[in-house]
């Protein structure tokens, strides 16, 4: 399965401070916030990355993450001129797929609970069409929201319906067969102008070839598009980190555990990040404590 980190868009909901920098580079507490959806396709295992943004920011994020092999990655990097819609992104990594599957997360998407790297495993080698994640939330009309019949089979998903029928947030966070390409080449725009991943995720529906996983009250799903949100997410990830003394999406961590780089490629990389926190928790790994 290839991956795919969409870290594009305007980021106009946080201007001023996106008007010189990506939303997915500010800081989410002690990391970008790219590191933390990077950090769930590693935990799924997927390895092959393409990372998409706007012309400007690219460099940016190749800058910080480079081609990936210090954490067993191979990472590339494609451009979206324009804004026009998560749906793109298919359009736009169609070489990178190549015949595989994908999955696809918003580079504002933050996951984070117990489990999670099995469920998104198990996800990962029991895809058969997509595989869309739902998240129980107080606001929906803010997000694609799908409803499901009793047996728990998607019925519908409308992008921020005005009367949601439901609580159930579709999140960023998809997983798809190879047919996803075509099916995102076929997306005309809609009425805002943007080719949906709802119209891509509703075509899978309208084949019953779409399962919904719900993230359980156990799952953190988090929000990064309002000021208020962006430092929430903040201080749920300093809150944690305090209380552990563990990371929340340490590349490095999570590439060692899997077992793509070993201690003394760790040690190495804790020593890149000087006498940050990042990189005492690195060396602190590495040293087996
Ligand atoms: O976060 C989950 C939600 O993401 C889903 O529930 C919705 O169904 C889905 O449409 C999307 O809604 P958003 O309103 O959050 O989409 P937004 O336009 O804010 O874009 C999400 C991220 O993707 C954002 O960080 C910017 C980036 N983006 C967006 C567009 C439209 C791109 O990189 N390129 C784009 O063309």
């Amino acid at each position: 399965m290839k991956g795919i980190v969409l870290a594009g868009g305007s980021g106009s909901r946080l201007h001023p401070v996106t008007r010189s920098v990506s939303k997915q580079l500010l800081p989410i507490y002690d990391k970008p916030m790219v590191f933390y959806p990077l950090s769930v396709l590693m935990l799924a295992g997927v390895r092959d990355v393409l990372l998409i943004s706007t012309p400007e920011d690219l460099p940016l994020f190749r800058r910080l993450l480079g081609d990936g092999s210090d954490i067993g990655l191979t990472m590339s990097y494609a451009a979206q001129p324009e804004p026009k819609g998560l749906a793109q992104a298919f359009t736009i990594g169609a070489d990178h797929i190549g015949h595989d599957s994908v999955c696809m997360v918003l580079g504002d998407n933050v996951f984070h609970g117990h489990g999670l790297s099995a469920l998104l495993q198990r996800e990962v080698a029991a895809l058969e069409g997509c595989s869309l994640f739902g998240y129980t939330v107080r606001d929906p009309q803010r997000y694609g929201v799908v409803t499901t019949d009793e047996s728990g089979r998607i019925t519908g998903i409308e992008e921020k319906p005005a009367r949601p029928r439901s609580n159930m947030a579709v999140t960023g966070l998809y997983m798809y067969d190879n047919d996803v390409v075509r099916y995102a080449a076929e997306v005309q725009p809609s009425w805002r102008d943007e080719l949906e991943i709802t119209d891509v995720n509703n075509r899978y529906v309208a084949e019953g070839r779409a399962r919904l996983v719900e993230l359980g009250r156990g799952m953190a799903w988090l929000d990064t598009g309002t000021h208020d949100s962006l430092l929430e997410a903040a201080t749920f990830v300093q809150v944690l980190e305090h209380r552990q003394g563990e990371q929340i999406a340490c590349l490095e961590e999570i590439a060692y555990r899997q077992g793509w780089i070993d201690r003394a490629q760790l040690a190495v990389l804790a020593e890149a990040y000087g006498r940050s926190s990042y990189g005492d928790a690195l060396r602190r790994l590495a040293g087996g404590t």
